[in-house]
């Protein structure tokens, strides 16, 4: 069946007629409905949004909300929760959400019930962490395992990364801390300062990697294997061989058993998972091991029911009253018809500093695309650049441009509400909650003052043009109540919702990452002319002069 291109219906027509009439109105003024706070926000899952300082009406939401059933958003959340394959250009389905099901779920996609497989995953994990944490996992040499590091990059990396930083503070009381650290980059810069400073008697490698073909994370495990070869078995320690370094130092992740098996993973140390499940999406299995390795198998469980608790919200929930619907509408509203093409993500809580390059991933590496389902090139704008930092941070750093800047920039300003409620000692604990409200306060000023500009501050008299604000700058606010395995499960799935929504409104696929396929072949090429000192005639100008430069560099170097 032939679908009719979004922008060719008569909604979105409606909707691009009604920007027209709301493009002069200001922020300002919609707030002069004292209701409208309330009327735009919405719970669910332990999360509150507020969406009335978006640039919208009722009537804008009541037309969004049409087109999203008009683009089949309600059949596409069943289609994706269900296991249909909605990941087309690769025919698979998208089920992430199976990782979170609880035990006595069933879920039978292509004939398979795939739940039994996701708990015996979860189980195994279970079993390696209570080894970890009673520090019955020991290196070649017998000692407890002290420092484990991922290596893994994207997918394989930013989730455990950014969880595992979210939630340091739930490590569990009564086990063997184990220290987790990332070392993604292929430049081998991480993992070069690890290797200077931790023991390899004491030192443990996951390696993270879906297909298991990732130059990054192949480059940086050969030379965490070479030095721990080099030290525990080639240095001569007595009774230490290669198998045992494999057995004793190397856990991998990834959905190709066979590659794991030929790097030298012994099969009892792997953990596996589907195809079905894209990298960036992964965190909720076997790519979690850190995150379970840090804050305890109980509390990463109460991680996957954070996020299941938003899968039913997603499934349940009437599209006006859906959160991840309704955060991917005021998207589209800001990219499609006011024309907001960047988008800055501000949490207030240093626990999540890692979570907009999380989000860079999950949103520009989902849905920045431009050919629909059927392959043809859209006229509409999708993804918009997407960064972030955090807020207190950001603040001294590009907030100039937010507020006087010559660009229209959407920010989700996300919060806990409550923190430091169990520090012990009094003093401090005051202190640190003061330290909280202070932050709070500055969250709800900077989008106050987004959204009011200069009328923000009552202040007599003309201000010189360098001392104004205008305002009008949308944005969301997201309050947890508390920063928690739980809410932060759910927060991630919101967003990983909002994603899948946006792409089903704008007819592309979410679960597919083409773009960046060519940058690794045509990298491929280029480290073998670096190699083999040749065949770069025929590369453009610039490209044949920065290869020289580097053999120039070699040549001095070997000089
Ligand atoms: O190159 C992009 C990408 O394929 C991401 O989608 C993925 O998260 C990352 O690389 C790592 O892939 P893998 O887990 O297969 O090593």
């Amino acid at each position: 069946m032939k679908h009719t291109p979004i922008d060719q219906t008569a909604t979105w027509k409606r909707l691009a007629e009604h920007a027209r009439e709301m493009q002069g109105t200001h922020l300002r003024t919609l707030f002069l409905d004292q209701t409208r706070g309330r009327g735009f926000t919405r719970q669910a899952a332990g999360l509150t949004l507020d969406l009335s300082k978006q640039r919208w009406s009722d009537a804008t939401l009541a037309l969004l909300l049409e087109l999203a059933q008009q683009a089949g958003v309600k059949e596409g959340v069943q289609a994706l929760l269900s296991g249909a394959h909605v990941n087309v250009s690769e025919d698979r389905p998208a089920l992430h959400t199976a990782l979170r099901l609880p035990r006595e779920a069933s879920l039978t996609v292509d004939g398979e019930d795939v739940v039994p497989g996701v708990h015996a995953t979860l189980d195994r994990m279970a079993s390696m962490v209570e080894r970890f944490h009673s520090r019955q996992w020991r290196g070649a040499t017998g000692r407890p395992i002290q420092d484990v590091v991922n290596l893994g990059v994207g997918g394989s990396d930013l989730g455990p990364l950014m969880v595992t930083h979210a939630l340091a503070d739930c490590r569990p009381r009564d086990a063997h801390h184990v220290d987790v650290h990332f070392a993604s980059t292929m430049d081998g810069s991480q993992l070069a300062d690890y290797l200077n400073r931790f023991n390899p008697e004491t030192t443990l490698f996951v390696i993270s990697s879906k297909s298991f073909t990732t130059i990054d994370t192949l480059s940086n495990a050969r030379t965490a294997r070479d030095w721990l070869l080099a030290r525990l078995v080639y240095d001569g320690i007595q009774g230490v061989d290669e198998a045992m370094v494999m057995r004793q130092h190397f856990i991998g992740v990834s959905a190709k058993p066979d590659k794991m098996c030929e790097w030298g993973i012994a099969e009892a140390n792997q953990l596996l998972f589907w195809e079905w499940v894209g990298g960036r999406y992964s965190l909720w299995g076997g790519i979690g091991l850190p995150i379970a390795l840090l804050i305890g198998m109980a509390h990463f469980r109460e991680l996957l029911a954070g996020a299941h608790a938003m899968d039913r919200h997603f499934a349940e929930a009437p599209l006006g009253d859906n959160l991840p619907v309704l955060l991917a509408l005021a998207g589209i509203w800001n990219v499609n018809f006011l024309d907001i093409r960047a988008h800055s993500i501000l949490p207030y809580d240093g626990r999540l500093e890692h979570f907009a390059a999380y989000l860079e991933q999950l949103e520009m590496e989902s849905n920045g695309k431009s050919a629909t389902h059927e392959g043809r090139l859209v006229d509409y704008s999708t993804c918009p650049v997407l960064w972030g930092q955090l807020g207190p941070n950001a603040q001294h750093a590009f907030y100039q441009l937010l507020h006087q800047g010559t660009q229209p920039v959407v920010c989700d300003f996300i919060a806990p509400l409550r923190r430091y409620d169990d520090v012990e000692d009094t003093a401090t604990r005051d202190h640190l909650k003061g330290q909280h409200r202070l932050t709070l306060a500055n969250c709800f000023a900077q989008s106050r003052l987004l959204m009011l500009g200069d009328d923000a501050i009552d202040e007599p008299g003309e201000r010189p043009g360098h001392k104004r604000y205008r305002g009008n700058q949308p944005s969301t606010t997201l309050l947890l109540d508390r920063l928690t395995p739980a809410s932060l499960g759910a927060l991630i799935a919101l967003y990983e919702h909002k994603v899948f929504v946006q792409a089903t409104i704008w007819g592309i696929n979410p679960f597919d990452q083409w773009g960046v396929e060519l940058g690794k072949q045509i990298a491929g090429e280029t480290e073998r002319m670096l190699a083999e000192r040749g065949g770069h005639d025929a590369m453009d100008a610039s490209t044949r002069g920065l290869i020289e430069a580097v053999w120039r560099a070699e040549e001095e170097g070997h000089a």
